[in-house]
């Protein structure tokens, strides 16, 4: 393999700079011609890329967002956008593509393979909903600042004797609520994949803590689910509670990566490059078990990820 191409795609997630740095430096050192896509799929079609060297990815890595842009680019889905796409790759003598981006990303990576250009999926978003994967980059940023946000949120609703209740991002994924839930001690978490009645779990919930001596309250609302605002009405209407709602929004998939993004991300861009000079295409780059292995993308995107019961009951038991 004479040259790679690097892309980032779908929703931007803190440590993607981190890996394109490290597709660029392996490449480099291994004297692969690199070229950085810019915008993602919609860069590829419309030819917006230029050659990368050692020194064009120089103080990147602590950056947050995409130094390259992203994009979600709906013309990629059809045939003429896929054909658009490869026709770059060929004119520039692309033999191979790391695509840093979500679930939706490795779908376009596998059909360029299938198409016969050599993909490698790097995972990358702050959802953590890539199933063949313990851990994707930008999550444990994202975790760390939802537990900030939460944290100082807590100091004001301490402050009222109100209740707060919290939106996470995460798409359909609750991974992020109750990991964060757990680190911020909230009264009651609620996530897509635990069914509960979520009204009736929330008012349960803080009227035990309430009977505890409580007096401030979390309640933490996977994206998933929504409703917040509503959801702040009704418990201050059955408690008496003052209540607020908070949508944490887009300020959870920014900022700084933490060292851990930052070394998976490092460690995902250089494995993702070998497995492209070993002539290894269709593939995810994955971390288990604190390894980092990969698997072919078909296989990955049926793969489901669940929310263990057992560590839910978990995060409800030790908050009173
Ligand atoms: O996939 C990452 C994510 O931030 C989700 O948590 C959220 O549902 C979505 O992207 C938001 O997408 P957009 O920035 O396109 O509105």
């Amino acid at each position: 393999m004479k040259t790679i191409g690097v892309l980032t795609s779908g929703g931007d997630a803190p440590g993607m700079n981190a890996a394109v740095r490290a597709v660029v430096r392996t490449c480099c050192a291994n004297n692969i011609k690199v070229f950085a896509i810019k915008r993602g799929y919609a860069g590829l079609i419309s030819g917006q890329l230029e050659q990368a060297d050692v020194n064009s990815v120089s103080d990147i890595l602590y950056k947050g967002g995409t130094a390259l842009g992203s994009a979600r680019c709906k013309e990629f889905q059809s045939e003429d956008g896929m054909q658009k796409a490869i026709e770059t790759c060929r004119k520039n003598g692309i033999e191979g593509l790391v695509v840093i981006g979500g679930d939706g990303s490795f779908r376009g990576a596998s059909a360029l393979s299938e198409r016969g250009l050599p993909c490698v999926g790097v995972p990358a978003t702050i959802d953590n909903d890539i199933a063949c994967s313990d851990y994707t980059i930008g999550y444990d940023t994202c975790l760390n600042t939802v537990m900030d946000m939460v944290d100082k949120i807590s100091d004001t609703a301490k402050s009222h004797d109100r209740c707060t209740v919290v939106e996470v991002m995460g798409r359909d994924a609750g991974f992020l609520t109750l990991n964060a839930g757990i680190a911020v001690g909230a009264t009651a978490i609620v996530v897509p994949e635990i069914k509960v009645h979520v009204k009736e779990h929330i008012i349960s919930h803080i009227e035990n803590s309430r009977e505890k001596g409580k007096k401030h309250f979390i309640i933490m609302i996977a994206e998933g689910v929504g409703g917040v605002e509503a959801l702040a009405e009704y418990i201050e209407e059955k408690t008496g509670i003052e209540s607020r709602a908070s949508i944490l929004g887009h300020v959870q998939r920014g900022g700084s990566p933490t060292v851990r993004d930052r070394v998976l991300a490092s460690e995902m861009g250089y494995s993702a490059v070998k497995l492209l000079m070993q002539g290894m295409g269709n593939r995810v780059v994955a971390i288990k078990k604190d390894e980092i292995v990969n698997y072919d993308i078909y296989e990955a995107l049926n793969m489901k990820k669940t929310i263990d019961q057992a560590f839910y009951n978990m995060a409800h038991e030790i908050s009173i």
